[in-house]
């Protein structure tokens, strides 16, 4: 069942609830809104504030309990002194739906002081990352020993048409990330090629999309060698998924949002070492977020063209599969030498991105866990963002921000590109380990022609090794956020 939300404008004191959460920054004064559910619990708000029991520091939490009736639970959560934000406001919310998952309350009110629309917004995506959980291959206890899931969460603000809209907004992208994060959690055995024309069925049918769907042969035709030598050692069928929303003018030049769609990298004949090879099966990010934005964005009918296109396949060493020194053909004509059949995704890529060229697009973006030099050079605090053309670049690291998914410009310098010349190919599919996620970079740029075009690396970001505090390890929804507010800032220009 899907987390319901809504909004209502109630005095905190004459709330019936099993949680009420209080958002607060650093070193809280009681807000006056406060002061009769303060006396309700005898003070002890304003006393854990004076004790400094709680002093509101980033993911504090502390709990109170209350009557049979009432709010019969008080869940305090610090926001830290950094101003009010979309990204503090998620957070915060994500992590009380954590607590009231432990908690099993299934029902939660959520109390910001002084919360605007885009905070609004963070709360509901927030909400809807700490209750996320992909629960469908474990066996669940007995009845009497389960915790409710999270069901309804209620935000305490004013049932205005602006906070309605943000509220919508924050939902839908919510809406969105879980469709990536489901995606993503599915091991590499449910999650398949296939998985993604499921998923974007699903969307076409439901926001009145186009889909097309090509497999190998489709892609022959095109000549797609770069894309087809990937897939060359697995049985399954590659996949290509385009779907076309159309909300804007019909001569509109649309949005491309491209996504790398690995369902799992071994590496090829160029394997991975065996000690955690499993994370591999994440390397379907880019595509899943794509999916994510296309959900966001179908549902809130933003008024715009944009086409999302993803590539799957699985990476497998066989019999049958590509090796280094092979030399193939990509659908623009350019001939690639395989240094390493372990640099798979820039292979699938450059196919996608000669296959954009036909959506006549304003501006492609592509998002794929690109490299593991992209995880030591900015770890999982910042996605690699590379383009030729700064003002695209710009207009994406401010989706970034407004997304909570920061991004860091990286150069793309034409001396970079002596390291994937070739000498029997046009090019090389690696540049060796020095600045390896800009020749990355630099290599999907050969396969752009004539529209700005932005590289985001999300290996390091798209999933997380640990648990964050806000939201556990495995997926973390990046790049859905950073897709949806670059289409939704275009949408409003
Ligand atoms: N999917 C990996 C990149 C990756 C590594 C993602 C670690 C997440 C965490 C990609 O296909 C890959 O294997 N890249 C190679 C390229 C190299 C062979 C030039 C890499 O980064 O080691
Ligand atoms: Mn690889
Ligand atoms: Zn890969």
């Amino acid at each position: 069942m899907p987390l319901s939300f809504s909004l209502r404008h109630d005095a905190p004191d004459a709330l019936d609830t099993p949680l009420l959460a209080i958002i607060l920054p650093s070193e809280p004064t009681l807000p006056e809104a406060l002061t009769a559910l303060d006396a309700q619990f005898n003070g002890a708000i304003t006393r854990t504030i004076t004790r400094r029991d709680f002093r509101g520091g980033k993911d504090e939490t502390l709990l109170l309990v209350g009557g049979e009736r009432g709010v019969q639970r008080l869940l305090l959560v610090g926001r830290t002194a950094a101003p009010l934000t979309r990204t503090t406001a998620r957070r915060a919310a994500a992590i009380a739906a954590r607590q009231a998952g432990k908690l099993g309350t299934g029902a939660m009110h959520l109390y910001l002081p002084g919360a605007d629309t885009a905070s609004i917004e963070g709360l509901a995506i927030g909400a809807a990352a700490g209750s996320w959980s992909y629960p469908d291959l474990q066996t669940q206890p007995p009845e009497k020993d389960r915790r409710a899931r999270l069901e309804s969460v209620t935000i305490l603000a004013d049932d205005t048409a602006a906070n309605r809209a943000a509220l919508e907004v924050g939902v839908a992208t919510g809406e969105g990330q879980n469709i990536a994060k489901r995606l993503g959690q599915m091991p590499g055995n449910y999650c398949t090629p296939e998985s993604f024309v499921e998923v974007g069925q699903d969307i076409a049918q439901r926001h009145g999309m186009q889909i097309t769907v090509l497999g190998r042969r489709e892609m022959a035709d095109l000549q797609m060698g770069s894309f087809l030598c990937v897939a060359q050692g697995t049985t399954q069928e590659p996949r290509l998924v385009a779907l076309e929303h159309k909300g804007g003018p019909a001569d509109q030049q649309p949005v491309v949002l491209i996504g790398k769609g690995l369902c799992f990298d071994t590496g090829g004949i160029s394997i991975k070492p065996a000690p955690e090879m499993e994370w591999m099966k994440f390397d379907m990010m880019g595509a899943a977020g794509v999916m994510g934005a296309m959900e966001t964005i179908g549902r809130l009918k933003m008024p715009i063209n944009v086409v999302g296109i993803i590539g799957s396949t699985t990476n497998m060493p066989s019999g049958e599969a590509v090796k280094p020194g092979d030399v193939v053909r990509a659908s623009n004509g350019k001939t690639i030498e395989i240094i390493n059949t372990d640099a798979e995704g820039r292979l699938v890529l450059a196919d996608l991105l000669v296959f954009a060229k036909r959506f006549n697009p304003a501006i492609a973006i592509d998002a794929a866990t690109l490299t593991g030099a992209i995880v030591i050079g900015l770890g999982g605090n910042a996605v690699g963002v590379f383009s030729t053309d700064k003002a695209a670049a710009d207009e994406v690291l401010a989706a970034g921000i407004a997304a909570g998914e920061p991004g860091w410009p990286m150069p793309m310098w034409d001396e970079y590109k002596e390291q994937i010349k070739s000498d029997v190919a046009d090019i090389k599919n690696t540049g060796g380990r020095a600045a390896g996620s800009i020749t990355a970079a630099l290599f999907l740029q050969e396969f752009v022609d004539g529209f700005p075009f932005v590289h985001l690396d999300v290996a390091g970001t798209a999933y997380s090794q640990s648990d964050l505090g806000w939201i556990p390890k495995g997926p973390t929804g990046t790049p859905v956020g950073t897709f949806v507010e670059f289409v939704r800032a275009r949408a409003q220009q």
